[in-house]
């Protein structure tokens, strides 16, 4: 029998798949199914297998670790690889910054929501359609890409509003590039004044290139705008890299490709005082 049949017995239905595929072997950026045929790897584990599958000093530094300890808690003690990655990653995010390591993107978008709330002592966040930040409640409510991540789930995290992405291309707000007068900017004045006052809003969260939505990369401005938007009101500006992060935009992140500073980024937490 098929995996993708052993599977429908074993798996609820809403952990469904984009495709009916078992795979058995993946080597680099191909992945070979049941009977060895072999496919080109576009899913990458959906955008963060940025080095392929197998590369070899991965491979090694994971087996290395692995005979040294498996799981002795985080939360618990403290352990070399664990102080020595946080160390790279602050020296690497110029010094300034701060790590929290966790699970998944959706944990790492919780704790961010979190932290701005703590931090702020704020209720409200600030959220963009055709989002996607994760399937967990807080992240789902969030998440403005599909409906179906919702249903049934509400009740959601309370106190979030919407905005439009910077989409140059099919713009929300159906202007022309070039002479918009950045009305995507100019949607946090009405944010501001009719829904939420921006005193009552901890966080924006955003997509540095929005990646669920149609890989829209917006305009220099616009990050550029939000960061002076979010200093004008004390607002923390997140970015989610999960998918631009570790690279994909050329920089590490992409917060330097856009040589935008946010305070919270990626699905390892990095606070920065900006
Ligand atoms: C931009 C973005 N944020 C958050 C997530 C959620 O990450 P995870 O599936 O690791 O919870 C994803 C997953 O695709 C994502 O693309």
């Amino acid at each position: 029998m098929k995996m993708y049949e052993r599977a429908k017995k074993v798996f609820p239905p809403a952990a469904g798949r984009s495709t009916t595929l078992g795979i058995t072997k993946a080597e680099g950026c191909y992945v070979y199914d049941e009977s060895e045929k072999k496919y080109l790897d576009f899913a990458s584990g959906v955008a963060v297998n940025n080095l392929g599958n197998c590369y070899p000093s991965v491979v090694e530094a994971i087996q290395k670790e692995l005979q040294q300890m498996i799981h002795v808690g985080h939360n618990v003690v403290y352990y070399p690889s664990y102080i020595k990655l946080a160390e790279k990653l602050v020296e690497l995010t110029g010094g300034d910054t701060m790590v929290y390591f966790s699970n998944s993107g959706a944990e790492a978008n919780e704790g961010a929501i979190k932290l701005a709330k703590y931090v702020t002592r704020r209720p409200a966040v600030i959220a963009f359609k055709n989002s996607f930040h994760g399937r967990t409640m807080a992240t789902v409510s969030i998440t403005g890409s599909n409906s179906a991540y919702r249903k049934y789930y509400e009740p959601l995290m309370p106190s979030v509003y919407w905005a439009e992405y910077a989409n140059c291309y099919r713009c929300p707000f159906g202007k022309e590039k070039g002479c918009c007068d950045m009305a995507c900017l100019k949607q946090f004045d009405g944010i501001f004044e009719k829904l939420v006052d921006p005193e009552c809003v901890a966080a924006i969260i955003v997509e540095p290139i929005q990646g669920e939505g149609g890989y829209i990369v917006p305009p220099d401005a616009f990050l550029k705008g939000l960061r002076k938007i979010c200093n004008q009101h004390g607002i923390l500006l997140i970015f989610d890299e999960v998918q631009t992060g570790v690279g994909r935009t050329g920089s590490l992140y992409a917060s330097e490709t856009f040589d935008v500073k946010p305070d919270i980024f990626r699905e390892t937490l990095i606070k920065s005082s900006h």
